[in-house]
């Protein structure tokens, strides 16, 4: 079986460095980078952490506007699926390389399959709901990390290729669990205790007024917060002309040792990202996520986060919180496996 995966962003190369060892020892994969992330600390610092085979294809794609980033990748994608004639096509999650994908493979009749399939935030303001649902609907392989991301691919009358497998980041983070240390975090200059924090949204950096709230809610916690900084949103504090409150330590973009080693010791994470809304409890840290909705209610359910929006107020209180005993149940390992064997069975 020939498999093409394409990956292009940051939290790909996480959730492939997890699906490409048990892959490999039943398929030929080919990787693709797209080039959507290109920096070394966005890129090649997880291949090398993570241990992820060098790319067969490397794109360059790199930064644009979304229409034209995507349309680059679509047309760069075809002319490889057409080389190379894989049996599947795989993607991840909801970026523009995952939609770019899903589009150039259903074009050409090549079976998509989509890790993360089913996940919504409702918003179709978000160019993430739109890459998903899109995505989710030329797929023919939906592998779901929740049961109620079965469920809203049923209400969308996707039921055909729906596995519940799990989630591929509890197996990337079991990869790297074991190199987690405090060390890490002396050594990006920080003491305990301290707020770990991660801003990248379009919808919390584009617009100044979203993004002085999220100041002001970082201002006022009763912590220092670091931050590993994404380029996305260090353009966004020149563009607006904003200044980082004092009790914020601003980092360069962390390497996922780095990021969960910093995720694991904090008192509390405050983000915006989709992944580490999971990942905080993972590693037994509490999480507020600063958006007005999750794609995860289960991690909110089982009291590891809130989400609270731009609410100052509510990040403070969520801080009294009681830490749950145990982790959110069915975000344990093994969804890496169960996707092989899926695929590796038909
Ligand atoms: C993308 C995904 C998002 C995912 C995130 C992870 C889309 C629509 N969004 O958002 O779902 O959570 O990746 O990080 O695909 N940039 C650099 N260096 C890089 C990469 C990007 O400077 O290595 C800059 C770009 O020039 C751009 C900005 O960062 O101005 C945003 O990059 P982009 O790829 O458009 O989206 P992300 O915000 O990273």
């Amino acid at each position: 079986m020939n498999v093409l995966t394409v990956v292009g962003a940051r939290p790909q190369f996480i959730k492939a460095a997890a699906v490409s060892g048990p892959l490999r020892r039943v398929a030929n994969e080919i990787l693709v980078h797209t080039g959507q992330h290109y920096d070394s600390d966005m890129s090649a610092v997880f291949f090398d952490e993570l241990g992820i085979p060098e790319p067969d294809i490397h794109l360059e794609v790199g930064s644009a506007s979304h229409g034209a980033q995507t349309g680059r990748m679509l047309e760069a994608l075809e002319g490889v699926i057409v080389d190379h004639r894989p049996d599947v096509v795989m993607v991840y999650g909801d970026t523009n390389s995952t939609l770019a994908g899903a589009l150039a493979a259903a074009k050409l009749n090549i079976p998509v399959a989509h890790v993360e399939a089913g996940l919504r935030s409702d918003r179709h303001d978000m160019p993430e709901e739109v890459n998903r649902v899109l995505t989710d609907h030329v797929s023919e392989w939906l592998f779901c990390p929740t049961s109620n991301a079965v469920d809203r691919l049923a209400l969308e009358g996707i039921t055909d290729g729906v596995h519940l497998v799990g989630d591929v980041m509890a197996d990337s983070v079991e990869m790297i669990r074991g190199r987690l240390s405090v060390d890490r975090v002396h050594a990006l200059g920080l003491q305990k205790p301290y707020a770990a924090a991660t801003i990248h949204r379009a919808e919390n950096t584009d617009d100044a007024n979203t993004l002085r709230a999220i100041l002001e809610l970082l201002a006022g916690l009763p912590l220092t917060v670091a931050i590993p900084i994404h380029p996305r949103t260090a353009a966004a504090m020149t563009r607006h002309e904003f200044e980082w409150p004092p009790n914020v330590t601003v980092l360069e973009p962390a390497g996922y040792i780095d990021m969960l080693s910093l995720v694991a010791n904090a008192e509390v994470l405050v983000t915006d990202s989709g992944g580490l809304q999971k990942e905080s409890a993972m590693v037994g840290t509490r999480c507020i996520t600063v958006r007005n909705e999750t794609e995860w209610p289960e991690t909110v359910a089982s009291g590891w986060n809130t989400v609270v929006g731009t609410d100052a107020a509510a990040a403070v209180a969520a801080l009294d919180s009681p830490v749950p005993a145990s982790p959110p149940a069915g975000f344990g390992p093994g969804a890496a496996e169960r996707i092989v064997e899926l695929l590796a069975g038909a």
